[in-house]
C-alpha cells in the first residue's frame, strides 16, 4: 500500500528487527516501529501496535524467527520453547498467530535461517491471499454498492491489501460506484480510526457512523452488502470476528441484506468443531473507559469517557453463527458457511 507516494507492508524484517507500522498512532501519526528482539514484537502484539489476524500471524511469524536468531547455546532449545510459549500468549482469538507460530518453529528446528524464510514465505502468503480475496470478492458488488463493513479488516490488519476491504478497492478501481458505511468500532475505534484512514487515502468515498446505526440505516434500504474480516473460522462455519459483528450479522439476516465474511485459510481452524470452543480475548477495561486523540492543538489526549468509579467488561470479539453467512470468500474461492465446503477447502489446501 503506498503512504506518503512510498511502498510500504505492514510488518517485515531486516536483519535480526521485526518493523511494522505503529497502529496505535493512526490516523494522527505515521510512525515505523522496530523490534529488536522477539519479546519486543511480542509487546506489540499485546498493546496492538500491530493487530489485525493476518497482521498478527505474520508479526508472530516473524517473532518465532526472532527467537531462533536470538537464542544460542546449550540452553537454545528450552528458550526458544519459552518464547513460543510467550508469543502464543500474546492474544488468543485470531488463528492466524497459531498457525504461523507452529509452521516457523518446526522450520527453525532445521536451522535459524530456515525459520526467517518460513516467516516470510508466510507474509508474502498472507499478501497473495489477500490480494486474490480481493479479485473474487469484487465481483459480488453490482455497479453501483452501498456497503456496510465493521471493525478494520483492510491492509493494516494483514501484510498487504487486506480482506474485507481488498474486494472494494478492486470493485474501485473497476470504475464500480461503491460507497463504505464504516462502523466506528468500539472500543478501540479500529473503524473509525484505520478503516475511514485507509479508505481516505484510497479516496474511495465513506462516512463513518456510530455502532448502533447500523438497524437505521439497514431498514432505509441503504445497505446492499456487509462484508467484514475474521480472527478464527470454526470447522462448521461459525465465524469469530470484532466484538458487534454478531449484531450486524443477524440485522442482514433480519433486513435480507447478504452478509459476506472475508478471510484466508489461515484463519479456519478446523480443529475448532463449532464457535463456541474459540476463545475470546477479554482486553484491558481501560479501553472502554477511557478514549485516545488528539485536541484541535493536535496534541495526544487521553480522556475518561464513562462515569468515574464503574467497571467495564471488553470482551474484544463474538462469534456469528454460520446460519447468518452469505458466503466466505478465501483466497480459493467463495464458499458455503458450512461443515462440508469447510473440510472441502481445507482438503484442497493441503494438496496445494
Ligand atoms: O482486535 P483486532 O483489531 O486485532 O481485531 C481483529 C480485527 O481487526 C477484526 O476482528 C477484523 O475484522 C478481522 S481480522 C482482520
Amino acid at each position: 500500500m503506498i503512504v506518503n507516494d512510498k511502498l510500504y507492508q505492514t510488518v517485515w524484517i531486516e536483519g535480526t528487527s521485526v518493523f511494522m507500522i505503529q497502529q496505535n498512532q493512526l490516523p494522527f501519526n505515521f510512525e515505523i516501529h522496530e523490534c529488536k528482539t522477539y519479546f519486543d514484537t511480542c509487546m506489540a502484539i499485546t498493546d496492538m501496535t500491530i493487530r489485525g489476524a493476518g497482521a498478527i500471524g505474520a508479526a508472530a511469524g516473524y517473532a518465532m524467527a526472532q527467537a531462533f536468531l536470538q537464542f544460542r547455546g546449550n540452553d537454545k532449545a528450552v528458550k526458544v520453547r519459552e518464547a513460543r510459549q510467550d508469543i502464543e500468549n500474546t492474544r488468543p482469538t485470531a488463528r492466524n498467530l497459531f498457525y504461523a507460530v507452529e509452521k516457523v518453529y518446526h522450520a527453525g528446528l532445521i536451522s535459524a535461517e530456515s525459520a526467517v524464510v518460513e516467516a516470510q514465505k508466510i507474509a508474502q502468503k498472507d499478501s497473495a491471499d489477500s490480494k486474490r480475496i480481493g479479485e473474487l470478492g469484487s465481483d459480488l458488488f453490482k455497479k453501483r454498492a452501498n456497503i456496510l463493513t465493521h471493525c478494520n479488516a483492510g491492509w493494516l490488519a494483514f501484510v498487504d491489501y487486506g480482506t474485507a476491504l481488498a474486494p472494494i478497492y478492486l470493485a474501485a478501481k473497476q470504475g464500480k460506484d461503491v460507497f463504505v458505511y464504516v462502523d466506528e468500532t468500539r472500543p478501540r475505534n479500529q473503524g473509525g480510526k484505520l478503516t475511514a484512514w485507509e479508505l481516505h487515502n484510497n479516496h474511495i468515498p465513506h462516512v463513518i457512523i456510530p455502532d448502533n446505526a447500523a438497524a437505521t440505516l439497514m431498514s432505509q434500504g441503504k445497505i446492499d452488502l456487509v462484508i467484514v474480516g475474521a480472527d478464527r473460522i470454526a470447522a462448521n462455519g461459525d465465524v469469530a470476528n470484532k466484538i458487534g459483528t454478531l449484531g450486524r450479522a443477524i440485522l442482514a439476516n433480519e433486513y435480507n441484506i447478504p452478509f459476506y465474511v472475508a478471510a484466508p485459510t489461515s484463519t479456519v481452524d478446523i480443529e475448532c468443531a463449532t464457535g463456541k470452543e474459540i476463545p475470546i480475548e477479554e482486553r484491558d477495561q481501560e479501553e472502554i473507559l477511557y478514549q485516545s486523540g488528539i485536541d484541535r492543538n493536535g496534541n495526544p489526549v487521553q480522556v475518561l469517557v464513562c462515569s468515574p468509579g464503574s467497571k467495564a467488561l471488553n470482551l474484544a470479539f463474538d462469534v456469528t453463527p454460520a446460519k447468518y453467512i452469505t458466503g466466505i470468500i478465501t483466497e480459493k474461492g467463495i464458499i458455503k458457511a458450512h461443515h462440508q465446503s469447510i473440510k472441502k477447502l481445507m482438503e484442497e489446501n493441503q494438496d496445494s
